[in-house]
C-alpha cells in the first residue's frame, strides 16, 4: 500500500521517537527578532544557539521534527528555479533529526539507513551517498570516518566524493557548519540505469537522480574573518526534503505529481479550465502557483503580511510572481490564488492548525494583494504599449534597457514578461542594457545596506544572565564585544555577564541607559536581542574593558514603554471582549511614547466599539491589577492556564506567562508592576493596515496627560475666539452658517457686478476691422474674470476678442476669450497667444484655442500684457 504524504511525515517522527528522540513542533517559518535571517531556511535555524553553545539543550539531546522552510533570499535561494523544474520549492518541509552532543556520524548514518531501507523499503541499489573530499584551502581532510560508516551499508562504488560546495554545509556567511553526507536516489527506469550508472549523475542536475537527505556533521563555527573554530560539542543536523521523499515513495517523477500538490493542481485546472501535463508554459505556471500558494499562505499565518520592505517584500514578490504566471499563461485577469486557499487548508490544515485557524485572513490578504498587483500590471502594460507606439513612430524595433528596467522596478515586470509582450508586437528588448541597469541598482543597494560585523573579541568566558525582570541596575563585566560598521558609522556590540537591559523583542523597544565604572560612563544607546542574549550598543568602548561596571537602565523610558506594553495586553483582552474571539494580535510596537497594536478584524471598528474598548481598559487600570508573572512555566501548563499565544511565535518548552486579572498571555516583555501605573488609556486612531488587519494607536500615562492639555488649550483658544460661548459647538455651527450665507450673498453681488461690467465693456468696446475688441484691467478674482469673459461671449457670440487683465491681490492675471468664428477665420489659439503675452507679467499658463488664462508675478506688466495679446492677433 502506498503511503500518503501525511503518513510519511508521521512515520519519520515515530521512527526517531522510537530511537529516543523527542518530537518537537516546527518553528515559525517567518523569523522575528533576528537581524541576520528573515525566514527559516533550514531545520537547524531554531537550534542555532544550542549548536553554538550559547544555550543549554537540557535533557532533550535528541529531537525530531518537520520544519516549514522558505528558501527565497540570502545564501539559500531557489526562487527563480521554482516551477521550471519538478523538485525545487520556495516553501518546503524539512524532516530533521538532531543530536546535541549525543550520537554523531555513526549513529546518524545507521539510523538514516535503517529508516530508508528497513522502514520505507527504498531499494539500496538506487541509493548513492556522498562524503566530503576535503579542502586544502580550509586545511580539512577527506571525511574518511563517514565513508567508513557508509561502507557498512553500501558498496564502494555508491560512495562518492563531493567538494566543498556540495559537501560542506554552512548556514550562512558565518555560523555553524561542517562536512556533510548527502543521500541521493536514482529513480530512472531500468533501461536508463543500464545505459548510464547512477553514480555519474549524482549532483549533475538530473531531475531523476536527486538528493533527498542531507546529514550534516556540525563541527565548526565560521567566523567573520573566514576562519573555522571548533564548536563546543558535536551536533547532528539532518534535513530530508519531505516533498522529494514522498515523490520517491509514491513512485512519481515530479514532486507536483504527489498527493501534496495534486489536489491544488486539480483545483487550478478546475478554476482555469486548462489542463496540466499538455503544454510546458501552462505546466510551469500551475507549478509556480501551487508552490507559491503554500509559501504565501504559511507566511501570512505566521504573521508576515506582504509589504514594502524586508520579509514583507519577499512575500510580496513571491505572490506577484504567481500572479504574473496566472495572468500570462492561464489567462487570469482577476484575483485567482485566494480561491485555492480552501483546498490548501483541507490538505495541510491537519498537520498545521495555524492554517484553518486563519483561513479567512489568509484569503482576504491574498485577494487584496492580487487585486492591487493586477492593477499595477495593467498600468505597466499600458506604459509598455505607449513605449512601443513611440518606437513604432520612430521606426525602431528595440525597447531600451532603461525602459525595461523601469517596468521591472516600478511595476514588477521581470525581463521575460517584457520580452514576451514586446515579442507579441514584433519588438525586441535590449537585455544587456537591462542587466546593466540592474547591476547599477544592486550596487546602490549594496552600498546602502552593507553591515560589516567584526568577530567577537572575548574578554571573559561565560554566559549572560538576564536580570531585567527584577532589576534596573546591576553589577556586571563585559564578556565579549565586536565592532560593527554600517554606512561608515562604527559602533560596538557588547555582551555583559549580568544585564538588566531588555533587548528589543516582541514589539517592545530595547532599553537605553549607561554603563558606569569607577572612572568612566559609557552611554548604551540601544539594546538588541540575538541568540537569546541582550546585545548592548555603544559608540565607544570603555577604556578599561575589564573593569567592574554598573549597568543602569534609563528608568523613565523603561517605565513608559512598560506601561504601554501592559496596555497592549489589556487592549487585546478588551478587543476580544467587545469584537469577539476572532481577534488575533498581528503585531505591535511599544516604546516610551508609542503604542501600536495590529489585529485581525474584518471591518472598521465603530466609534461606539472603540469607546467600549477604552472604557474596559480604563476600568482595568483603575482596578490596579497586579502583575502576576509565571516564569519558566512548562508550555502545557501555560496552555492550561488559558494564556493567549501568538501564531508565528516560537515558544520553548518553558515559557513566561503574564497575567493582569483576566488578561493572560505568553510574553517575555517588560511590564508595569500593576495596571494602575498605566494611568489612563486613550485611543487616538483606528485604521486599516491590510485586508482584514486593523491598527489601533493609543496613548497612556503622561502622554495622555499632554494630549489632554493640548486638547484643552485648543478648546480654550476656541472659546476665547467665540466670546466664551457656553455652548461652543452651537456657536461654531452658527458661525459657519453665517459664513456660508455671506459667501452666497457675495457671489450674488459679484454676479450682478459681472453683469454690469459686461454691459459696460461691450458698450465701450472698440471695433477693429469688424471685430469687437473688449479690453480692460480690473480688480477681479480668477473665477470672476473667467465668468466675465464667458458672459461676454454669450452676449457677443461672433467677432469677439476679449482680453481682461486682473489685479486682485498682489498677483496679475490675464484672461483671453475669442468667439469661435474668430478662432476659425483668424486661426487663433488663445493658449499659445497667452503664453507669449504672459511673459510680460513673468508668468505662464495655457488653455484652449478659444479661452485661456495665465497667472504671473509682475503686476506692473499687466497693461502691456493686455496690449500684447491684441497686437499678436494682427487684426
Ligand atoms: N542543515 C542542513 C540543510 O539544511 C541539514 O538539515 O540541508
Amino acid at each position: 500500500m502506498m503511503m500518503t504524504a501525511n503518513e510519511v511525515r508521521e512515520s519519520y517522527k515515530k521512527f526517531f521517537e522510537a530511537h529516543g528522540h523527542k518530537i518537537v513542533p516546527s518553528a515559525p517559518m517567518v523569523i522575528k527578532d533576528d537581524p541576520t535571517l528573515m525566514f527559516t531556511n533550514a531545520g537547524m535555524n531554531q537550534w542555532k544557539d544550542i549548536i553554538l553553545g550559547t544555550k543549554d539543550p537540557g535533557r532533550d539531546v535528541r529531537r525530531v521534527d518537520s520544519q516549514k522552510c522558505l528558501r527565497v533570499s540570502g545564501k539559500h535561494n531557489d526562487l527563480e528555479e521554482v516551477g521550471h523544474d519538478t523538485y525545487h520549492h520556495t516553501m518546503f518541509e524539512m524532516l530533521g533529526n538532531w543530536s546535541f552532543g549525543d550520537y554523531f556520524k555513526e549513529g546518524a548514518i545507521d539510523m538514516a539507513w535503517e529508516y530508508l531501507v528497513d522502514v520505507l523499503h527504498l531499494n539500496p541499489a538506487d541509493l548513492y551517498v556522498t562524503v566530503f573530499e576535503g579542502s586544502e584551502e580550509e586545511g580539512l581532510e577527506r571525511d574518511d570516518e563517514a565513508a567508513a560508516y557508509w561502507a557498512k551499508h553500501v558498496p564502494a562504488d555508491h560512495i562518492i566524493n563531493g567538494n566543498k560546495h556540495d559537501n560542506f554545509w554552512e548556514m550562512g556567511d558565518t555560523g555553524p557548519c561542517g562536512p556533510c553526507s548527502e543521500i541521493h536516489v536514482d529513480s530512472r527506469t531500468p533501461e536508463e540505469k543500464a545505459k548510464v550508472p547512477g553514480r555519474e549523475l549524482v549532483n549533475k542536475d538530473d531531475p531523476q537522480v536527486i538528493e533527498i537527505w542531507n546529514i550534516v556533521f556540525m563541527q565548526y563555527n565560521r567566523k567573520a574573518d573566514g576562519s573555522l573554530s571548533p564548536l563546543p560539542m558535536h551536533v547532528i543536523d539532518t534535513g530530508m526534503g519531505f516533498e522529494r521523499l514522498v515523490r520517491m515513495l509514491q513512485d512519481k517523477h515530479s514532486n507536483y505529481d504527489t498527493d501534496i500538490f495534486q489536489p491544488i493542481i486539480k483545483e487550478i485546472e478546475n478554476l482555469s479550465g486548462m489542463k496540466y501535463g499538455q503544454t510546458e508554459d501552462v505546466d510551469v505556471a500551475m507549478r509556480v502557483i501551487a508552490d507559491h500558494l503554500r509559501a504565501v499562505a504559511f507566511s501570512i499565518a505566521d504573521g508576515q503580511l506582504p509589504g514594502n520592505a524586508k520579509a514583507g517584500y519577499v512575500i510580496r514578490r513571491i505572490l506577484r510572481r504567481a500572479v504574473r504566471y496566472a495572468y500570462t499563461f492561464l489567462g487570469q485577469r482577476s484575483a485567482f490564488m485566494f480561491k485555492l486557499v480552501p483546498v490548501l487548508v483541507q490538505e495541510m490544515g491537519g498537520a498545521y492548525p495555524e492554517l484553518p485557524a486563519q483561513q479567512e485572513l489568509i484569503s482576504r490578504v491574498m485577494k487584496e494583494e492580487e487585486d492591487s498587483f493586477l492593477r499595477t500590471l495593467e498600468k505597466g502594460i499600458n506604459l509598455l504599449n505607449g513605449d512601443m507606439d513611440e518606437l513604432k513612430a520612430h521606426g525602431q524595433t528595440q525597447l531600451d534597457g532603461a525602459s525595461a528596467f523601469r517596468l521591472f522596478d516600478t511595476y514588477g515586470f521581470p525581463l521575460d514578461l517584457t520580452e514576451l509582450i514586446c515579442r507579441e508586437h514584433g519588438f525586441t528588448v535590449d537585455a544587456k542594457g537591462f542587466d546593466e541597469e540592474m547591476a547599477k541598482q544592486k550596487a546602490r543597494a549594496r552600498n546602502a545596506a552593507v553591515v560589516e560585523n567584526g568577530d567577537w573579541e572575548v574578554v571573559k568566558e561565560g554566559e549572560q544572565e538576564f536580570v531585567g525582570y527584577d532589576y534596573t541596575e546591576y553589577e556586571c563585566h563585559i564578556l565579549r564585544y565586536r565592532k560593527v560598521t554600517q554606512k561608515k558609522n562604527t559602533f560596538y556590540e557588547v555582551v555583559l555577564d549580568f544585564t538588566p537591559f531588555y533587548g528589543e523583542m516582541g514589539g517592545q523597544v530595547g532599553d537605553q541607559g549607561v554603563l558606569v565604572s569607577e572612572n568612566e560612563t559609557v552611554d548604551i544607546i540601544d539594546t538588541k536581542r540575538e541568540n537569546n542574549q541582550s546585545i548592548h550598543i555603544i559608540k565607544e568602548l570603555p577604556k578599561d574593558i575589564d573593569a567592574n561596571f554598573m549597568a543602569c537602565v534609563d528608568t523613565d523610558k523603561r517605565s513608559a514603554s512598560a506601561a504601554n506594553h501592559t496596555a497592549t495586553h489589556l487592549l487585546d483582552y478588551a478587543l476580544k471582549q467587545v469584537l469577539g474571539d476572532h481577534v488575533e494580535q498581528k503585531g505591535s510596537y511599544v516604546d516610551a511614547t508609542t503604542l501600536r497594536f495590529d489585529f485581525s478584524h474584518f471591518q472598521k471598528v465603530t466609534d461606539e466599539e472603540l469607546r467600549q474598548v477604552e472604557r474596559l481598559v480604563n476600568e482595568m487600570i483603575r482596578q490596579d491589577l497586579p502583575l502576576d508573572e509565571h516564569r519558566d512555566t512548562p508550555l502545557e501548563e501555560a496552555k492550561r492556564m488559558g494564556a493567549v499565544a501568538l501564531f508565528g511565535e516560537k515558544y520553548g518548552d518553558k515559557v513566561r506567562v503574564v497575567r493582569f486579572g483576566p488578561s493572560c498571555e505568553f510574553c517575555g516583555g517588560i511590564h508595569a508592576r500593576s495596571t494602575g501605573r498605566i494611568g489612563f488609556f486613550k485611543i487616538v486612531s483606528e485604521s486599516s493596515v491590510a485586508a482584514g488587519i486593523r491598527r489601533i494607536e493609543a496613548l497612556t500615562g503622561k502622554n495622555c496627560e499632554d494630549a489632554i492639555y493640548l486638547m484643552q488649550d485648543t478648546m480654550m483658544a476656541l472659546k476665547g475666539m467665540f466670546n466664551n460661548a457656553k455652548d461652543l459647538t452651537a456657536a461654531i455651527k452658527k458661525y459657519i452658517e453665517e459664513h456660508d450665507d455671506m459667501r452666497k450673498e457675495i457671489e450674488r453681488f459679484q454676479a450682478q457686478a459681472v453683469e454690469r461690467t459686461k454691459v459696460e465693456l461691450l458698450n465701450r468696446a472698440s471695433n477693429v476691422n469688424g471685430v469687437k475688441v473688449v479690453k480692460a484691467v480690473l480688480p477681479l478674482e480668477a473665477n470672476t474674470a473667467k465668468d466675465l469673459v464667458f458672459k461676454l461671449r454669450e452676449a457677443q457670440p461672433e467677432n469677439l476678442v476679449a482680453v481682461i487683465g486682473s489685479t486682485a491681490g498682489d498677483k496679475p492675471l490675464l484672461t483671453v476669450m475669442f468667439s469661435d468664428d474668430m478662432v476659425r477665420s483668424h486661426e487663433l489659439n488663445a493658449g499659445k497667444i497667452i503664453r507669449e503675452a504672459a511673459k510680460l507679467i513673468q508668468g505662464g499658463g495655457g488653455g484652449q484655442p478659444h479661452y485661456a488664462q495665465a497667472g504671473g508675478k509682475d503686476l506692473d506688466g499687466i497693461h502691456q500684457a493686455v496690449d500684447k495679446v491684441i497686437e499678436l492677433l494682427n487684426l
